[in-house]
């Protein structure tokens, strides 16, 4: 397929895959360091510190009432639905609960795998009972050594899950092109960007790696509504989405519940310490999953930047009106989060928020010291206005206000590290990841 007509195939830009378009890369997610646009969508963007200005966070431990929130149970009882809720309205939109009708079908079942180092398992998780409706095809290794169930790196893909690791007993799967609106093999150029994923370091370790490719569950662009399941949810009558439902984000999201739907039934797994893990929107996603779903342990959010880890608070980089300008990605959110375009000091949310619902379980922000488009240090901010609600519950917080040079992580409950570079992740990065997950979810030996 000629370059050209890959980079219609995408709608993304400056993005992990907008590097892959202009071949600028060939290690997946690579960061890429490059020139920050200074107008999108005819939109100025702002990168000078001086012009951030000045603004006040929502304190999440005060109630909608004033009342401040002093112990865990009010926490957990008033104040954590509160700020649910509002990030379900005005922000990613509302998703229904578990289908009735969701089943599991087990294609392969514990086949070796990896030169013999993994059992791999791949399951179609039917999320409604039409055999036309969207289906998750997922993707399980776990290591061939492990005597108990093991804990789980679950990170959410932008291609297809058999270009998500390197083994040929894969079933064959597509992507959705937004060129054509149908499903096409997994093109060249996007194999080469999206390299697979060396998931040895993790099995080494006593961890299982599952993934599913996003687009299974809604397509990313706006006029591939029909064939996801959003569309498959719409009330009679209705044909447009309301300005509280669910923007694709909170659909992918919802995906990786349904995972966990499967993960809570495989015996060789140990559904209560799964971690969950995703690269820019879908560093979003994991965050929401993490927020809007419990039974996940720990979360690894990669540059997830605005509509994510990032403060919208602070004009730097992207802001919340270039995040739903009607040419970018107004369709991932809930209709209400347009909004707060201009106002997010009006908004009634922010990040700070959002990570304060993952507490008590382990955070870690990954960012690049050159991804100014996402503000790492707008996300070091909002982790430390998270902070209090980790002390609330018991937990370590960060433990500075001051925001660290590249390549010195802090892993804490609340953890951060920013690599030197752009967006995305690079390899070293998992040298952090694998730290993180082992404070956090050691394996049984
Ligand atoms: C765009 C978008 C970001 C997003 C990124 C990605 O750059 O503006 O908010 O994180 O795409 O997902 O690659």
């Amino acid at each position: 397929m000629p370059l050209k007509t890959i980079l219609l195939l995408t709608i993304f830009s400056i993005s992990p895959l907008a590097s892959w378009a202009q071949g600028a890369s060939t290690a997946g997610h690579k960061a890429a360091a490059q020139p920050p646009p200074a107008i999108v969508a005819g939109i100025p963007v702002n990168y000078d510190e001086a012009k951030v200005g000045t603004y006040t966070l929502t304190n999440p431990l005060v109630l909608n009432n004033g009342e401040p929130v002093r112990s865990a149970k009010t926490w957990f009882k008033e104040r954590r639905p509160q700020i649910l809720k509002i990030f379900e309205t005005q922000q990613f939109g509302r998703a229904p609960g578990r289908p009735a009708d969701e089943w599991f079908e087990i294609t392969d079942k514990g086949t070796p795998a990896l030169g013999g180092q993994a059992l791999r398992k791949q399951i179609t998780i039917h999320l409604l009972k039409d055999p036309a409706a969207p289906v998750i095809h997922l993707l399980l290794y776990t290591p061939t050594a492990a005597k108990k169930p093991v804990p789980v790196f679950f990170s959410i893909s932008f291609t297809a899950v058999s270009s998500a690791v390197d083994d040929p007993g894969i079933t064959p799967e597509t992507i959705w092109s937004p060129k054509t609106n149908t499903r096409i093999p997994v093109p060249a150029a996007m194999s080469r960007f999206f390299r697979p994923t060396n998931i040895l370091p993790l099995l080494n370790a006593g961890f299982g790696y599952a993934t599913y490719y996003y687009g299974d569950v809604d397509p990313d662009y706006a006029a591939g509504f029909s064939h996801g399941i959003r569309a498959w949810r719409l009330k009679p009558g209705q044909t447009v989405r309301g300005p509280e439902d669910w923007g694709s984000i909170a659909a992918w999201a919802w995906g990786m519940s349904r995972v966990e739907d499967y993960l809570e039934t495989d015996p060789s797994v140990d559904a209560n310490r799964v971690a969950i893990h995703g690269v820019s929107r879908l560093g979003k996603t994991v965050l929401w999953a993490g927020a809007s779903d419990p039974r996940f342990a720990a979360v690894i959010a990669s540059c997830s930047g605005e509509g994510g880890a990032d403060l919208s608070h602070r004009n730097y980089g992207e802001t919340i009106a270039l995040l739903t300008a009607p040419t970018r990605f107004p369709y991932q959110f809930a209709v209400n989060y347009a909004k707060w375009a201009g106002f997010p000091d009006r908004a009634p949310m922010d990040a700070n928020m959002l990570i304060a619902l993952i507490a008590p379980r382990p955070l870690l922000l990954q960012t690049g010291s050159t991804d100014y488009w996402s503000d790492p240090k707008g996300e070091f901010l909002a982790e430390v206005a998270a902070g209090p609600v980790y002390r609330l519950l018991g937990k370590d917080p960060l433990d500075t206000t001051v925001w660290p040079a590249a390549k010195q992580p802090i892993l804490h409950d609340l953890s951060y590290y920013m690599h030197e570079g752009g967006h995305g992740m690079v390899p070293s990065d998992w040298n952090i990841y694998l730290d993180f997950l082992k404070m956090h979810l050691q394996p049984h030996q």
